[in-house]
């Protein structure tokens, strides 16, 4: 009997099965009523009494690793089965709907594209930023009006840390660790202390440019713009640039584009005039190269800077810029195909 025993716990030791009928074909066979095991134990009565000690452990011994075998060969096809036909309770009751880009990173890319391929490289800054690299090292001078608390968020207990208010920020991060020639975009997030409308908001989105190196001029400035805003809104595109004002370009103009809704004929949306800005840009102000360690006597530069959002509402024709930010889904699935 003691032999009987030993050789079926190494049978059961090795016990498998491909499927569950397998599986149910073992357990009657071992651990049924009229399995093997059971017959062991009507047998038992038929030991001698000086072995039923010994035999009565082994025998309980085969049969608790019996059962413990199937079990675990059972819980093995449970995992398997679980994963392919089981239900699963947690899923929502809805098809799972693919997300879709965001309109402004849609946008943000194709600009990244174009400027790339035009050997523009991208710099980043904070958005958290001083005095210094927003406005002083821009060359805004102490009294200009952007420097209101009208216009920035400071921070109270430390009125030197402000939200930047323009991505031109990272032009001054980019020229102070870099030699020229520099060729970089920085696309970002910026903060103006706005009330909110369907046409301002209080954080929106820019992308800045800077080219410097020696002999750059602003003939190079208008092509490069040029090659952008027909990349952008299509070949037909015309450019015009309006003599303008900022305190780190000089000279500075704000560029229009011909008007995509009507062609330059005249609409509502240019209001009749048959073009629309899309961003402003000039020369690099001297003073700006030299607050930032460039010498302005060997090199010149140019910058631009255009919102991310006025170049999306060209595209897209979107009439109230909040729609950018609420993460209404009925919104946002609009530009699926455009992904
Ligand atoms: N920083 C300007 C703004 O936020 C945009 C701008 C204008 C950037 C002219 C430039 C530039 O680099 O040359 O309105």
């Amino acid at each position: 009997m003691l032999a009987k025993i030993k050789q079926l716990l190494q049978e059961v030791e090795n016990l498998t099965a491909s499927n569950a009928e397998e599986l149910e074909a073992l357990r009657i066979k071992y651990l049924s009523k009229k399995g093997i095991i059971n017959a062991l134990m009507a047998d038992f009565r038929n030991v001698p009494a000086e072995q039923k000690k010994e035999v009565g452990m082994k025998l309980n011994e085969l049969k608790n690793h019996a059962q413990e075998r199937i079990n675990t060969l059972k819980e093995a096809f449970e995992c398997q089965d679980n994963s392919a036909t089981e239900l699963d309770l947690t899923r929502t009751a809805y098809p799972i709907e693919l997300g879709t880009r965001h309109p402004l990173s849609i946008v943000r890319n194709e600009i990244i594209n174009i400027f790339n391929r035009l050997g523009f490289t991208i710099a980043d800054g904070p958005e958290v930023e001083d005095d210094w690299h927003v406005f002083s090292s821009m060359n805004f001078p102490e009294d200009h009006p952007a420097r209101d608390m009208q216009d920035t968020f400071f921070i109270e207990s430390h009125p030197d840390i402000i939200l930047r208010t323009h991505t031109s920020s990272v032009q001054s991060r980019v020229m102070e660790v870099s030699k020229p020639p520099i060729r970089v975009i920085c696309p970002g997030r910026v903060y103006r202390n706005e009330a909110i409308s369907y046409r301002a908001h209080c954080f929106f989105h820019q992308v800045e440019g800077l080219y410097i190196d020696k002999n750059v001029s602003f003939t190079d400035l208008k092509q490069v713009l040029l090659q952008f805003a027909q990349e952008m809104f299509g070949p037909e595109t015309k450019i015009r640039l309006r003599p303008s004002y900022f305190p780190f370009t000089e000279p500075s103009a704000e560029m229009d584009i011909s008007c995509d809704i009507c062609g330059g004929e005249g609409c509502p949306f240019c209001k009749y005039t048959g073009w629309v800005e899309i961003l402003g840009c000039g020369m690099v102000d001297p003073a700006v190269l030299e607050a930032n360690g460039i010498d302005s006597k060997v090199y010149t530069g140019y910058a631009f800077g255009m919102g991310v959002e006025r170049i999306a509402n060209l595209k897209y024709k979107v009439k109230d810029l909040r729609m950018f930010s609420e993460n209404d889904t009925r919104f946002l699935e609009e530009f699926e195909a455009a992904n």
